[in-house]
Order: C-alpha cells, then structure tokens, then sequence
C-alpha cells in the first residue's frame, strides 16, 4: 500500500505509518493541493495529522470528491464527537487520536485497504481499427448497443477520438456536450456532472461523443484515464472508440479489460493490426488485447488462417461484409444489431456476449413447444 503522510510537529508518525509495513512518503500542504487536482495520480491513502490544524484542510474534501478510491486517515488531538463528524463529512474514511500507536494506525490502514474494490476494469472495452475507415466504429456502436439491449441502461460509449469522431453520426445524436467538455472540466468531474454531459440516444445507448469545434489543447493521459475510470464506475459497460494514432489516447486504456484491434483482409491492414497488437499487449499486458476482423469476405485471397499468422495470434470474431445493411444503419442512425436479422447482426450480438460473459437464452425455437414439450414431458 503506498501511503502519503502530512506530518505536523510529531515528527514520530511517518516512521509509526512505515511500521505498519506500508511504503510512506512524506507529503507537504502543496503537495495535498496538488493531489486535489482532477488527473493527480493517487496514493492508496493519505494519513493526515489535524493534530497542530485548526479547520480541516479544504483539499481534504476535493480529493475525496475527485479520487473516492483514495483513502483518508485522520490523526485528531482526541476523539471529540464534533471532530470526528467534521472529519466524517469531509470524507474522511478513518480517524485515530492521542495516544497514536502503531496498532491503532495499523488496524485503520488495514480497514481502509478492505475498503477499496479491486481495480475495475473488465467491463471497460476499447475498440480500435488498425488502419482508418474500415469499419472500427461500426464494431464500437454495434457492441455498445448490444450491450445495452442486453442490460439496459447499462452502457456508457465514450467516442476517444477528440474532435470530428463519428459515433454520435451512427447513433443519430444531438449532443450538447463532448468529450472535451468533460477533459475541460475535470476540476468539477463527478458522477452527477458526467450523468449531466453524456447524451441518451434514441436506442437508449448513452455517448460522450467526440466534439464538433477544433481544440487546440491536448490532454495528459491521467486526465482521459481518470474520465474512463469514473465512467466504469457510473455505467456498467463502456465502450470507447479509440483513435489509433492518438498517442495520450493510447496510453490511457488501463481501466480496459479487452481492447480489440479491428483489421480486415488487406496485407496492409494486416501488418498494421500485428503491430499495433503487439504494442498494446506490451502496454496492458497479452490477455487484454485480441484481434477481429471485419468486412469479412470468405471468398478474399487473404483468409483467417493467413490473417492469425501474420498478427501471431487467434482472431477472436469475424463480422461478415455487408455493406448495404452496414450503410443503411449509419444513414438510419439506428445500430444494425438491434435489429438482429442479419448475420452481421448476429455476429455483433455474439461479440457482445463474449465480451460481456452474458449467455445467450435458449431461443424460443430452440425449446420444445406444443406437443413436442407435452410428449417430452410424459415420458
Ligand atoms: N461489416 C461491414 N460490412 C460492410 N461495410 C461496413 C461494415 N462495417 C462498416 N462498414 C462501412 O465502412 C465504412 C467505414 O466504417 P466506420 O466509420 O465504422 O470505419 P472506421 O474504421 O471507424 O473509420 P475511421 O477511421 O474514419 O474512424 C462505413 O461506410 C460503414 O458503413
Ligand atoms: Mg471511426
């Protein structure tokens, strides 16, 4: 557990806080501001000594606002009822008093630990074409509605590319906000500001779409990745469409349990999906990346086969050619896998599915009906 400690006059706690067996540094008061800031990257927890404070400090609560994953323990001059609510509603997860002992620190360290979910990241899904135009977008907006038809309500599509992106276009939306607007405002990012600025299409899909003015600033990768983080936690699924030569965007798919390189049959796509595979399975690690291919024509010269040993690894999903059903959903703006009648719907159901671990209920053709299910059931 890493563990940052603004000390006060006693001198003593950083080495109590280090014999609990966590890693303590020591933090100064413009350090706790700058760990105030939205994209600071966070200790597990934060000791503060109140001790020789009067009020508590107002970075306290900005951090437990922005960062509510990062723990806080409170060293007060004794626990006086009204010290301890103040503490409470700052946040303040954990409060210790005179005589501060290491057993104390130890047992709210560790009651601080027990508190932190494990890192969430599997329903996090991020989708990048390895070459432009070939269809990366089609597969984000697909998965996300499936995803959403699945467990409505549940998905949240972050369209990564900053300005001109298209998932709004295939959606039909009229955003108010964007992507930018949210990375602009990090100072003030929320679950309730989030839920303010991300748009419910009409197929119930939510999107934070890419903005449609030109920026001139670009963003650290902290900043998108505390964005993504935040919106895993809000929605129960986020697919992100991903720019593939966004190099901030690239670095920023931690919270990514699957990230899903999409090529098609071209030798250069190709090479280009085994590259930018390789790269992200050195990132975030093998068993996070997997490659599909669409546009899939099982006529090309270039098969699966070929395609698996020039990327060096399994193609997970093949989503067939179609192009008149593919352009007449972008032109509708209504997702084509809803509308499941189609084999290239069909595949991004599945897809959905396998990323999601929803299983596929036994479709009514499937189950016995009528006499069969009567005779089945007296013998
Ligand atoms: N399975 C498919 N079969 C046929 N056409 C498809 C298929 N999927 C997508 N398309 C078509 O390919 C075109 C490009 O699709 P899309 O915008 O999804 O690509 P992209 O890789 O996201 O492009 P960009 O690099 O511009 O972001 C669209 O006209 C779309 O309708
Ligand atoms: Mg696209």
């Amino acid at each position: 557990m890493n563990v940052s400690v603004l000390a006060s006059s006693d001198k003593h706690l950083i080495d109590l806080v280090r014999g609990c067996g966590v890693h303590a540094t020591p933090l100064s008061v413009d350090g706790l501001g700058t760990l105030a800031q939205p994209a600071a990257r966070q200790p597990d927890a934060i000791v503060v000594d109140q001790r020789d404070h009067g009020a508590i400090l107002p970075e306290i609560m900005a951090i437990k606002r922005l960062h509510p994953l990062t723990g806080v323990l409170m060293v007060l001059p004794r626990l006086d009822g009204a010290l301890v609510l103040e503490a409470m509603r700052a946040g303040v997860n954990e409060c210790v008093a005179e005589p501060v002992t290491r057993e104390e620190l130890y047992n709210a360290l560790q009651r601080i630990a027990a508190q932190r979910p494990a890192p969430k990241r599997g329903d996090v899904f991020a989708i990048i074409g390895a070459k432009g135009g070939i269809g990366a977008t089609t597969v984000a907006v697909n998965v996300a509605a499936m995803l959403n038809k699945l467990r409505p309500s549940s998905t949240l599509l972050i369209d990564l590319h900053m300005t001109y992106g298209d998932a709004g276009v295939f959606l039909a939306a009229e955003p108010r906000f964007s992507i930018v607007d949210a990375l602009e405002h990090m100072d003030r990012m929320d679950a309730t500001f989030l839920r303010s600025l991300v748009t419910q299409t009409k197929s119930g899909l939510h999107l934070l779409p890419s903005s449609e003015r030109a920026v001139s600033v670009s963003f650290d990768a902290a900043r998108v990745q505390t964005l993504i983080g935040l919106g895993s936690r809000e929605f129960g699924y986020v697919v992100l469409d991903v720019p593939r030569n966004d190099p901030t965007v690239l670095d920023s798919l931690e919270s990514a349990g699957t990230i899903v390189v999409v090529a098609n049959q071209d030798v250069a796509t190709v090479r280009s999906a085994g590259r930018l595979a390789g790269a992200l399975e050195q990132r975030y690690g093998k068993d996070r990346v997997t490659v599909v291919i669409t546009r899939f024509d099982a006529t090309s010269e270039i098969g699966q086969p070929q395609v698996e040993r020039v990327v060096g690894r399994p193609v997970t999903s093949v989503f067939p050619n179609n192009y008149p059903v593919a352009l007449a959903a972008l032109n509708s703006g209504r997702p084509l896998a809803l509308d499941n009648h189609t084999k290239l719907a069909a595949a991004y159901t599945d897809f959905a599915r396998q990323l999601s671990g929803i299983r596929a209920e036994r479709s009514e053709s499937a189950k016995p009906s009528g006499l069969l299910s009567f005779l089945g059931g007296r013998r």
